[in-house]
């Protein structure tokens, strides 16, 4: 029997509903009755709506969705579906060593193998913390099967002595009061244990809020989902109409594919700009498109997303956090404000049903200082620039947290303005970088560019968040915050630091990073897009020649699994040959016996 309302039948249906195959039917369906269904219900026509759950006691971050599955369950019903709940692999970003960006691709391949290979017709992805939800649209673009996208929303705003704390951010500010010698280590930890007062995800503009935005911005979500803080009662509304919504894209046959085009992709890097966004969201985006089989470039980036000002008042880019934010209007809003700038492709279908266009229409700011117009933004071109040289063929830099001082100290010197040129301090990895950065002997001071490298996806391995470094101590005291400072790993998407990242290719495999040394002259040339290490180019060849790549260890199977695999961050870090399979549900798995 079809679906009634499908007019076709449903994948799930091979499985559960199989005339011809008695003896199969019979073997995939009865042990699914000895817990909460019955045989009116698997095989009546039904779509079975998977809910994959992301939230855990190891992830904290996405908790909330444990206690979000009974409104999602009673939307899928109520819509006439059949709700199957199941585990996907822990993606926390603060308690997963040596990081959570290692396990992307493994929650990533474990959720193509659940949704090809169990009967699922659609799915509710569960996202929050910021691999969580990369990582489920990865799966759900090459699976291709109707999938929908359920933020956990950020925690409450946190508070201390009478100031707003938020997560991450807390962390830098009070790191410096540390090494200042204002606060101690006991006042140190509660300010920062402040900023997380509820369940929910990072209440700063984070790589968290960004990824979600970015789903909400690529159509992934219904309107106005991303913002929302976790503990609201919206959340619990949001979770029934996700629910509901996810049965009627079944019905419909409305896919990833349908949603995740180029001109999707483009939205999502513009919403980006304007919310001052994370350097996470490119390798990120990246992946999802390639996994989608849409073709992006890291140059995208600039191009696209450059001269999109900054419209979002949040942290780190700005004062506010994740309750502010939903106040003033959330995304929906930010993209009302672009559109009417005429900054955003209104054709891209969405999981609403209806073009972006129709979802943001007339959709303003409710409170300007928190969310401008394009007509008085926070600043102008707040995208990322995307750098080259000798050193690397990509970089990232992230124009929204360029502060004054910081521009007027190094990109302001007259007659070359945007050109900063200095002394290089190199660095294998954090643990060399913390024993080594207050040792007077490599005489850093406010002139020195601080450079950290074996930090990319081969060699953390998964690409750590060690960039934004520290100056040393006696710098710090003599009020210089910032250096300039540049690597192949990631930074934390809740850090201010206008760091040069995501360098690629990475020094591991051979990238330039790997023949710079310390005494090194380089120029930064903001108005050319470079950065290059200034040595002859005899010399240059020489280091390439002598050098030798770094003997690696890994420490589990998947480390070397992945390491073996996986590309650089201008293209996704994804797991190359896992960007060749494209929409997988169309071919039906054998049975099992
Ligand atoms: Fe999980 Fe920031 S650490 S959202
Ligand atoms: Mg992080």
């Amino acid at each position: 029997m079809a679906d009634p309302k499908a007019g076709r039948k449903l994948r799930s249906q091979e499985w559960f509903d199989n005339p011809d195959n008695p003896g199969m039917t019979a073997l995939y369906i009865e042990r699914y009755l000895n817990q909460e269904y019955t045989r009116p219900e698997l095989q009546g026509a039904r779509p079975i709506v998977g809910i994959a759950q992301t939230g855990s006691d190891l992830v904290p971050c996405n908790k909330i969705h444990v206690f979000l599955t009974d409104r999602i369950k009673a939307g899928i019903r109520d819509a006439g579906g059949v709700p199957m709940e199941f585990p996907t692999h822990p993606l926390q970003e603060t308690g997963k060593r040596p990081t959570a960006a290692l396990d992307r691709n493994l929650a990533y391949l474990s959720l193509v193998e659940v949704l090809h290979g169990y009967p699922i017709d659609g799915v509710v992805l569960t996202t929050g913390c910021d691999k969580t939800t990369p990582a489920m649209l990865m799966g759900a673009a090459t699976v291709d099967i109707p999938a929908i996208v359920l933020s956990g929303g950020p925690m409450l705003d946190g508070h201390w002595q009478g100031k707003l704390v938020g997560s991450g951010t807390v962390i830098w500010e009070s790191r410096r009061l540390l090494a200042e010698g204002e606060i101690g280590y006991d006042e140190f930890m509660e300010r920062v244990c402040a900023s997380a007062p509820s369940l929910g995800h990072c209440n700063t503009m984070g790589t968290a809020s960004t990824m979600n935005a970015m789903a909400e911005a690529l159509g992934m979500s219904l309107t106005g989902c991303s913002a929302i803080p976790a503990p609201f009662r919206e959340r619990m509304a949001m979770a029934y109409r996700t629910g509901r919504r996810a049965v009627e894209l079944v019905r419909e046959d409305l896919k990833p594919s349908d949603i995740l085009t180029r001109a999707a992709f483009e939205n999502a890097i513009v919403v980006n700009s304007a919310i001052g966004g994370s350097t996470n969201a490119p390798p990120h985006l990246q992946a999802i498109a390639r996994h989608a089989g849409v073709d992006l470039d890291v140059t995208d980036w600039e191009s696209v997303g450059f001269h999109i000002p900054l419209l979002l008042n949040m942290q780190p880019a700005g004062e506010f956090l994740g309750e502010a934010f939903y106040r003033a209007g959330g995304v929906p809003a930010i993209m009302g404000e672009l559109d009417r700038a005429g900054h955003i492709r209104r054709d891209p279908m969405t999981v609403t049903g209806r073009a972006m266009g129709g979802n943001i229409r007339d959709i303003r700011s409710g409170d300007s200082t928190v969310i401008r117009s394009c007509n008085e933004p926070l600043r102008a071109d707040a995208g990322f620039r995307v750098l080259h040289g000798n050193l690397f063929d990509s970089a990232l830099m992230k124009s929204s947290v360029i502060s004054v001082d910081f521009a007027r100290r190094y990109l302001s010197h007259p007659g070359r303005e945007g050109i900063h040129e200095a002394r290089a301090v190199v660095f294998d990895g954090p643990e060399d970088y913390h024993h080594r950065i207050n040792d007077p002997a490599l005489d850093i001071d406010a002139e020195t560019i601080l450079f950290i490298r074996g930090v990319g996806c081969v060699g953390y391995p998964g690409s750590a968040e060690v960039v934004n470094m520290l100056p040393p101590d006696a710098v710090v005291r003599q009020g210089v915050n910032h250096l300039p400072t540049v690597g192949d790993g990631r930074q934390s998407g809740t850090s201010e630091s206008p760091s040069i990242l995501n360098a690629s290719p990475e020094a591991a495999v051979g990238g330039g990073l790997a023949y710079l040394r310390t005494g090194d002259r380089v120029r930064l040339d903001l108005n050319e897009g470079t950065l290059t290490a200034l040595v002859d180019d005899g010399e240059w060849q020489r280091r390439k020649a002598d050098w030798t790549p770094p003997h690696l260890v890994s420490q589990t199977p998947w480390q070397e699994i992945y390491r073996t695999h996986v590309g650089q961050l201008d293209k996704g870090g994804c797991l190359e040959l896992a960007t060749a399979y494209r929409r997988v549900a169309r071919d039906l798995p054998r049975d099992s016996h």
